[in-house]
């Protein structure tokens, strides 16, 4: 169950020239259980519409919940201006993690840009159980890159930098087979990723990103084209559905 939490800004990291790593104290955490993939809509001072942003961490003992966030606007700006000690109200977890898998599975994380953002968290919860967690990151340039490190320590890490991340997806695929794959980034990456997944026969899973209102499923905003098995065509809620789909599901360029 979502809970709307008064967030104390605690640290907050430069980690590019237009991203931070944000860590705040949430004075509601007790019994939150966010799981990978869901998301946190934020209060963005000055800013009318609150933002959707990935749960990156959390810290059931210390009550804090991690962010990374890309000032790509007025909205996302306002955040990563922020200053320790400063409140916002965060409103979390919302939307549908990623689908927990078997404990010994081999697991591929694939992340583009600032969809490696999520893959943060679940990384860390899968690294405790998962037999092979590999993952690849791509990034268009150096200047860019986050998370490298943190990624590294916890799976075995392919970095891209300026390729095409999918490359090195395809190429690992010719002598192994993952359980599943989980996904965020670009959805031209993604497109290709559930390309090369179908073609292997390797579950996908993505986690898609569209412009939000509400958040909680009411504004009908952030409607996305899906298809069901059957070939039905429809639409469903990024934010109440979503964000993470089985890729089979949805249109990817
Ligand atoms: C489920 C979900 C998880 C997300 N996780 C993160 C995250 O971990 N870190 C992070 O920095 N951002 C994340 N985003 C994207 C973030 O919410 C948008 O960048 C933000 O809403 C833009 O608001 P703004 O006011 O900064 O920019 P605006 O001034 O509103 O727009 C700036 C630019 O961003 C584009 N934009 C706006 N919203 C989105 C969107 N939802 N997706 C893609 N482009 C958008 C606009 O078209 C415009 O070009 C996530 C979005 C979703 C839906
Ligand atoms: S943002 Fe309102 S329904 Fe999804």
């Amino acid at each position: 169950m979502a809970r709307d939490c008064e967030a104390r800004l605690v640290s907050r990291e430069r980690l590019t020239e237009d991203a931070a790593d944000l860590r705040f104290e949430l004075a509601q955490a007790a019994g939150l259980t966010p799981k990978p993939g869901q998301f946190a809509h934020m209060e963005a001072p000055g800013v009318f519409l609150r933002r959707p942003v990935s749960i990156a961490g959390f810290d059931p003992a210390e009550n804090t919940a991690r962010f990374i966030v890309r000032a790509a606007g007025k909205g996302t700006r306002s955040i990563a201006a922020l200053d320790p000690g400063e409140t916002i109200k965060i409103l979390m977890p919302l939307g549908n993690p990623f689908p927990t898998v078997s404990p010994g599975g081999d697991i591929w994380l694939v992340g583009g840009g600032l969809g490696v953002a999520p893959l943060m968290y679940l990384a860390r919860v899968l690294s405790e159980t998962a037999r092979g967690l590999k993952s690849f990151l791509g990034f268009g340039d150096r200047k860019s890159v986050f998370g490298a490190a943190e990624m590294g320590g916890l799976s075995e890490m392919t970095l891209d930098v300026g390729g095409l991340v999918t490359d090195r997806v395809s190429e690992a695929l010719i002598s192994k087979r993952p359980d599943a794959v989980f996904s965020c980034g670009p959805k031209p990456m993604m497109g290709t990723l559930k390309k090369i997944c179908a073609a292997r026969g390797v579950p996908l899973y993505v986690s898609l990103e569209e412009h939000m209102g509400c958040g909680v499923g009411a504004c009908l905003v952030c409607a996305c084209a899906v298809r069901a098995p059957g070939g039905t065509a429809g639409y469903k809620r990024v934010c109440r559905d979503g964000p993470v789909f089985d890729a089979r599901e949805v249109a990817l360029p």
